[in-house]
């Protein structure tokens, strides 16, 4: 179970007014307005964490990066090759976990798991869908965390991981705030001195093949659309230039993708039938420019709904592989955030799904070649460090293909 998620008790508010709401909650004071959820409060340990990461902040000055406009290679001595052809099944093999940087049994039993299915299936990517390094990100560009949470674990799945930013990578005074993005840094700075770690910039997209691609990735940064808090940095704001430059960058990238099958990759989902919800309503909030997720729920819809076959996503600790619909415009939703963490066992939302599993550890493969999409779903029994292949979806044809022909 997840026992460390903290919902602020109103949309929007800063940190320090979320931090001082808990104070007067814990001395009696009457509870400010909230939507109707039960707050959580800061514990100790969180106080701390974030005491400490804010004096490492206030050392590590802005960086405000200019975004990729396309994948580049990473520069690193002995970076592990992107696959250049598919393997010996005719397919692109690409491992999906997500929301794995524990540094617990857990992730170390799905990596493992992993491991043996990743040789089978002839993988030759793989993808960590955020919340890369609980609980507030990596302290540095060479935090031992980078070791310990994601190195170690994943040790013989010797390929690039496609790494995006989770709302715990960026986050500031309160674990998981996202209140903090400029911290996302660190994690770009760490790939270019890591075999397996690539984040080139906070987004990017990577085509496979390069050279004539079958498949391209479209890496995005959701935190400052979703934060639990307001962003306080004019650059990070919801509207603000770095987002509106984001936004811009994936309407070109997709339209000017030559890929046959075209998949987003980014922390929160647009649907989500685990209990965090989807874009628009997180966590029950439908105000506010940011802990409701409105601005990502309506760049999902204007820029990636019927232009994308795949949106995969973490954050909600479970495994879902929901239906392409004319709502989605046949793009299909995948959550795929149970590869340290596990949710509360039961659907909180009805969105049509293909197969959905909300108490169990566990990963995906995706696997793409000309003729199809699948998507294999295990289950990882911690213990025993054993994977299960629980379900198969399949899709023939691309959403822009089925849109060319409708
Ligand atoms: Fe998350």
């Amino acid at each position: 179970m997840c026992d460390d998620e903290l919902i602020p008790p109103q949309a929007d508010m800063t940190e320090r007014e979320w931090l001082r709401a808990g104070s007067d909650a814990a001395a009696g004071a009457p509870p400010m307005p909230t939507t109707g959820r039960v707050p959580q409060w800061v514990n100790r340990r969180t106080l701390l964490g974030g005491a400490m990461a804010g004096a490492a902040l206030a050392v590590l000055p802005s960086q405000a990066q200019s975004p990729a406009s396309a994948a580049t290679r990473p520069g690193t001595p002995g970076a592990f090759p992107f696959p250049e052809h598919p393997n010996g099944k005719g397919e692109f093999a690409v491992l999906v976990t997500g929301d794995a940087g524990t540094g617990d049994e857990a992730q170390y039993a799905v990596a493992a798991a992993a491991r043996d299915v990743c040789r089978a299936e002839g993988i030759g990517l793989a993808v960590g869908l955020g919340d890369n390094i609980y609980e507030n990100g990596p302290e540095s560009a060479d935090d031992s965390e980078f070791q310990d949470k994601f190195e170690r674990p994943n040790n013989g799945i010797d390929v690039p991981w496609l790494m995006v930013l989770g709302n715990h990578d960026c986050s500031g005074l309160i674990p998981g705030s996202g209140g903090d993005p400029s911290r996302g840094d660190r994690e770009v700075a760490y790939a270019k001195t890591s075999k397996r770690w690539y984040m080139p910039n906070r987004y990017y997209s990577v085509p496979l093949p390069a050279a004539d691609p079958l498949v391209e990735f479209f890496a995005i940064d959701t935190i400052p659309w979703s934060s639990y808090v307001a962003q306080l940095d004019p650059y990070y704001h919801w509207d603000g230039p770095y987002m509106r430059e984001q936004r811009s960058w994936l309407d070109r990238a997709l339209k000017a993708s030559r890929a046959r099958w075209k998949v987003v990759i980014g922390h929160h989902p647009y649907l989500n039938n685990g209990k965090h919800g989807s874009a628009g309503s997180y966590d029950g909030f439908e105000i506010g420019n940011y802990t409701s997720g409105v601005h990502l729920k309506d760049m999902y819809e204007k820029v990636v709904c019927g232009r994308a076959d795949l949106i995969l996503s973490g954050h909600d600790h479970t495994l879902q592989i929901l239906e392409p619909t004319a709502r989605t415009g046949g793009t299909r939703q995948v959550v795929c955030g149970a590869s340290a963490k596990t949710e509360d066992g039961k659907a909180h939302f009805g969105h049509p799904a293909a197969w959905q599993n909300f108490s169990d550890n566990g990963f995906m493969v995706l696997k793409v070649s000309g003729a199809r999409l699948t998507i294999d779903a295990y289950t990882v029994d911690v213990a025993t460090r054993t994977a299960t292949l629980r379900h198969r979806t399949r899709q023939t044809t691309p959403v822009a293909a089925a849109r060319a022909h409708a």
